[in-house]
């Protein structure tokens, strides 16, 4: 089984992903660091040398053509499940999970906003704005997620079992 976290920047995907996987022995795949290893640069640099157009383009090709264990736990990309049929794709192809935080709690997490091209130079005030927008758009693709968990302060064990129990 693949299982895909999915959400907004901030939500604890990858470290997530590497318990979950720790805890279901199996590999974690970060689709993000699959794409800097390729590149040989930092999503930052990509975005800025190509646009985000291209890194849409790219990060689509990455999760499609990835070659997945049988079973593995792949952290994505904030923006991925919101563009081209991604969404869709990964529901096909394994479990896809939502790990939904508020926007203040995402702003709570969100220090390290530099090596986010989204995010960069934005005070708490800019960030709140900007993820109370970008929820808007993006929760329609979050919620088409099969499991949709309160990822704040969440326990590796229980994920586990909403996952099993799904
Ligand atoms: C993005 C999220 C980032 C990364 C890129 C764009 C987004 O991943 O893919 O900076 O559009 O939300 P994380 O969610 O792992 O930070």
């Amino acid at each position: 089984m693949i299982i895909f976290l999915v959400g907004f920047m901030g939500c604890g995907k990858s470290t997530k992903a590497k318990q979950l996987a720790n805890r279901l022995n199996c590999s974690v795949i970060d689709l993000d660091a699959e794409i800097v290893a390729q590149e040989g640069k930092s999503i930052a640099d990509y975005f800025a040398e190509n646009g985000e157009a291209a890194f849409r383009e790219l990060e689509s090709k990455t999760l499609k053509t990835f070659p997945y264990p049988e079973t593995c736990v792949i952290a994505t990309g904030g923006g991925l499940p919101c563009f081209f049929d991604n969404m869709e794709w990964m529901n096909k192809h394994g479990k896809t999970v939502y790990l939904h935080m508020t926007p203040p709690q995402l702003v709570s997490r969100l220090h390290n906003r530099e090596k986010r091209p989204l995010l960069k130079g934005m005070d708490d005030e800019q960030l709140l704005a900007f993820i109370e927008m970008k929820l808007a758009e993006r929760d329609h693709y979050y919620n088409q997620a099969q499991i949709i968990v309160n990822a704040f302060d969440l326990d590796a064990e229980v994920l586990e079992k909403q996952i099993k129990g799904n």
